[in-house]
């Protein structure tokens, strides 16, 4: 060993990201990540998954399990994944996930996961009634990735900690079984403008599936009308909208409403108020009302039609399946030669 850095990654660069199949997808989970895949397609070998591994850390009723998964593949293709370009699939269908996920258990820290907050959000005042799989959901998150050996994760803010979670336990494993380079540390790619889009009911909370009122969120499966009404009842204030960015600092929900119509527009927040500094929310809701139902409409209508035919997504999830298990299971049996398993 010498005491110099360690040797960097020098393979391909790849993209991963998944999303969890517990229910409706919403306009945060759209302009967090899932507008991210179907850009990043065209530029690296892409692999998007439905993390129905990760679904079980939490009870999930068995007979809807399934369609669950069905409703993110259909929201993948919905949003523009195209199943020819990436590979979409369902994690259970890759048993290396969960293979190389035991080898990481042996690398992370208790303390390490000690720090996950996640894991304290979701486990609440009951932590000893928690599964242990929700403890460890951070590391199967970091065997999802590494597996393919990924360099770039489109991913929502919440979680940058477990993607540093999981450049911990590369960088541990490269060191300890004295195999530098042989995990990339990868990149969270959080940034955008969607990266942060808050409940319409409260400018301070985030959009999330979670909340008991459906009129906080956007889902993609609204249809026209709801997403409509939805925006028109979205919490305001009686205040113009100003002329620059710091002035919505103190007014949350105006702040979010201006940050969703750049996002959905593709412009920047501060080009928003130059179009309409000046004017109320009744003037600005309508228009945001429109740009929403003519980006989000299309994408509820072809999921329903997706979702009209099971049978082409499995379809589509199989041939998936099979070009990531051509991906990860060399990757998986390098680390069983690497860690001197019997099998290996
Ligand atoms: N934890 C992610 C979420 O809640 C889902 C996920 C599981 C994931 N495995 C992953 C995301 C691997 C990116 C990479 O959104």
């Amino acid at each position: 060993m010498t005491d110099q850095a360690p040797a960097p990654y020098a393979g391909p660069q790849r993209v991963l990201s998944g999303v969890q199949p517990t229910g409706d997808l919403h306009l945060g989970n759209y302009l967090g990540a899932l507008v991210k895949f179907a850009r990043l397609q065209h530029e690296i070998e892409t692999f998007i998954f439905v993390a129905d591994l990760h679904a079980l850390t939490e009870w999930v009723d068995p007979s809807k399990l399934k369609s669950n998964v069905r409703e993110i593949a259909a929201a993948y293709l919905a949003t523009g994944l195209d199943p020819k370009v990436a590979n979409i699939f369902a994690q259970s269908a890759v048993p290396a996930h969960a293979e190389l996920a035991w080898i990481f258990n042996c690398v992370a820290r208790l303390g390490w996961l000690d720090r996950m907050t996640q894991f304290k959000d979701k486990a609440g005042k009951h932590k000893e009634r928690s599964s242990v799989g929700l403890y460890t959901y951070p590391v199967l998150q970091a065997a999802d990735i590494l597996v393919y050996k990924a360099t770039h994760v489109p991913v929502g803010e919440d979680q940058r900690q477990h993607l540093e979670l999981t450049r911990d336990i590369a960088a541990k494993f490269n060191h300890d079984f004295e195999a530098p380079g042989f995990f990339p540390l990868p990149d969270a790619l959080t940034q955008g403008p969607g990266a942060r889009i808050m409940s319409l009911r409260d400018g301070k909370v985030k959009m999330s599936k979670s909340d008991p009122s459906d009129y906080s969120r956007i889902n993609l499966t609204d249809d026209a009308d709801a997403i409509s009404q939805k925006v028109r009842k979205a919490r305001t204030d009686p205040e113009p909208l100003p002329e620059t960015l710091d002035e919505l600092k103190a007014r949350p929900e105006a702040e979010n409403l201006v940050g969703v119509y750049a996002a959905l527009s593709g412009r920047t927040a501060q080009d928003v108020l130059g179009e309409f500094a000046g004017q109320g929310f009744g003037a600005f809701k309508p228009k945001l009302a429109d740009l929403a139902v003519s980006v989000m409409g299309p994408i509820g209508g072809e999921m329903r039609r997706l979702l009209a035919d099971p049978a082409e997504i499995d379809r589509i999830l199989a041939a998936g399946a099979e070009r990531a298990r051509a991906v990860a299971e060399p990757t998986l049996a390098e680390v069983k030669r690497i860690v001197g398993y019997w099998a290996g």
